[in-house]
């Protein structure tokens, strides 16, 4: 299909192979996020969520960019200028289209092709997976110009990095590139950019393979059980899979037989073959 590009032109999506690729399109301004953007991202990932024509979504950036975080003109200073209503309704864009994209239906990946700073942690963060280019570029440039990472930017270094790392990079302003960001945690893997695009699909087409009620029920999970005791880790996941027992009844029973008595597949080598999977109950 081609390219649907959202009212004001920041943000597009094409869908294609099973795989939304949305994009930021604000390159000009290297895809910095705007009160507009902000809304217009939000309802895009909104009005597409439940479509079968994809499972898998990639997030990326038009241009030299992936983003380069907040829109200091019109997030910060314009919002500033009209008030404190202003603001607060600045920041429920963004956290809300960021808080979709964490809960997603479909499994997401951030595509991280060059620039990344500040505010961007928060859809870095909310994607499952996540890969680079080498050569792109992680800041917490928070400090640079005088705020401390907010928007949960300084909670996000902490839960994908260590302590130290988190310290430095927070008070320094460094940038680290791809491949240290993949060091740290950031992001699953950096390759060159070049071979991008290419590694991300061949992740996607994976995921395509899995049974999609199981994948949704995993990545809440994996989220979810971070900040649990074991105990209630436990039970959520009892609950948790009885739940999407719910909505796909055959899915396992499906697997357990192409493995027990069919003899097809090997759980421990790939997936089972969902063509095969009776509708459930
Ligand atoms: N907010 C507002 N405008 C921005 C932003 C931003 N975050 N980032 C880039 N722009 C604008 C520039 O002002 C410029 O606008 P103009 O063409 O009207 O002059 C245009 O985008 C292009 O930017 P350049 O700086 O010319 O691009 P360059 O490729 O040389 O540099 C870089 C890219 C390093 C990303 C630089 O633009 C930059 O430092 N941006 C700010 C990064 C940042 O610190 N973001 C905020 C993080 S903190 C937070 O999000 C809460």
């Amino acid at each position: 299909m081609t390219k649907v590009i959202s009212p004001s032109g920041v943000a597009a999506y094409e869908i294609k192979d099973g795989i939304a690729w949305v994009y930021f399109t604000r390159s000009e301004k290297r895809n910095c996020m705007s009160p507009t953007l902000n809304k217009e991202m939000g309802d895009l990932l909104a009005e597409i969520e439940f479509r079968d024509d994809f499972g898998v979504l990639v997030l990326t950036g038009e241009g030299t960019s992936w983003s380069a975080g907040m829109d200091l003109k019109e997030y910060f200073r314009e919002a500033e200028a009209k008030g404190l209503g202003a603001i607060r309704e600045a920041q429920a864009q963004a956290y809300s289209w960021w808080r979709k994209l964490r809960w997603y239906q479909k499994p997401t990946i951030a595509m991280v092709n060059g620039w990344c700073f500040g505010g961007a942690y928060g859809p870095l963060f909310a994607c499952d997976l996540a890969f680079a280019a080498e050569d792109a570029q992680f800041g917490l440039s928070e400090i640079n110009w005088g705020i401390l990472p907010g928007g949960a930017a300084s909670k996000i270094i902490r839960e994908l990095a260590n302590f130290r790392n988190s310290m430095y990079h927070a008070m320094m302003g460094e940038n680290v590139d791809g491949k240290t960001a993949a060091q740290w945690g950031l992001v699953n893997e950096a390759v060159s950019a070049d071979r991008l695009e290419d590694r991300v699909t061949e992740v996607a087409k994976v995921l395509l393979e899995k049974n999609p009620v199981a994948l949704k029920a995993t990545k809440d999970a994996i989220r979810r059980v971070g900040e649990m005791t074991y105990d209630n880790a436990e039970d959520y996941l009892v609950r948790a899979q009885e739940a999407a027992n719910y909505f796909d009844n055959m899915g396992r029973k499906e697997g357990i037989k192409q493995f027990i008595d069919d003899k097809t597949f090997k759980p421990g080598l790939g997936a089972y073959d969902k063509s095969k999977q009776p509708v459930s109950e």
